[in-house]
């Protein structure tokens, strides 16, 4: 049985949330293809390039995944490497329009293609790759946020990447 599911998102960057989801998905599923994707609506803040090499550290030791960017349509990508399922984590209400559009989306692009919803930990409920890119810009302390191996080079990236108005 092919038990091959994709965790997509922008992962910019990623943060405890999505190691969190990922970590286990991999306990769950016999391999899973961490997929950096691009999205329409944001403007990154990391290259794709940047995003994986995070990836790669702060998943260092977990066997079982691929971690790869993919620049087009999420359900192609699926059909292509024969993916079984996505797994999305799910925060709050607030994320289930927009996931559930995701979902049924990509089901109507590839009808193999199903979505596996993981409930987020309730510590990790409110956190956000944006509201680090935030605080970190702000100079404020986002190691509660990152992984503990990334903390550092994310935020000296985000902080010399800053532009900060002057508010009289
Ligand atoms: O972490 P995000 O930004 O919520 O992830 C969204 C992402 C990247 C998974 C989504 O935008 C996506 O699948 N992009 C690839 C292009 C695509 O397939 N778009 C149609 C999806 S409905």
């Amino acid at each position: 049985m092919n038990n091959t599911v994709i965790c997509p998102g922008s992962f910019d960057p990623v943060t405890l949330g999505h190691v969190d989801i990922i970590k286990r998905a991999s306990k769950m599923f016999d391999k899973v293809i961490v997929a950096v994707l691009v999205n329409m609506s944001k403007t990154p803040s990391f290259s794709i390039d940047e995003r994986i090499a995070f990836l790669e550290k702060a998943l260092e030791g977990v066997d079982n995944i691929e971690i790869v960017g993919f620049s087009g349509l999420l359900a192609d990508y699926a059909k292509e490497r024969n993916a079984k399922a996505v797994v999305k984590g799910l925060r709050a209400m607030s994320d289930f329009e927009y996931e559930f559009q995701m979902a049924l989306t990509n089901k109507k692009l590839n009808p193999e293609l199903d979505t596996v919803f993981l409930t987020s930990d309730s510590q990790y409920m409110y956190l956000s790759s944006s509201m680090v890119k935030q605080i970190a810009s702000l100079g404020g302390d986002i190691s509660y946020f990152v992984p503990q191996s990334i903390h550092e080079q994310v935020y000296e990236r985000l902080k010399t990447g800053a532009r900060k108005e002057t508010v009289k």
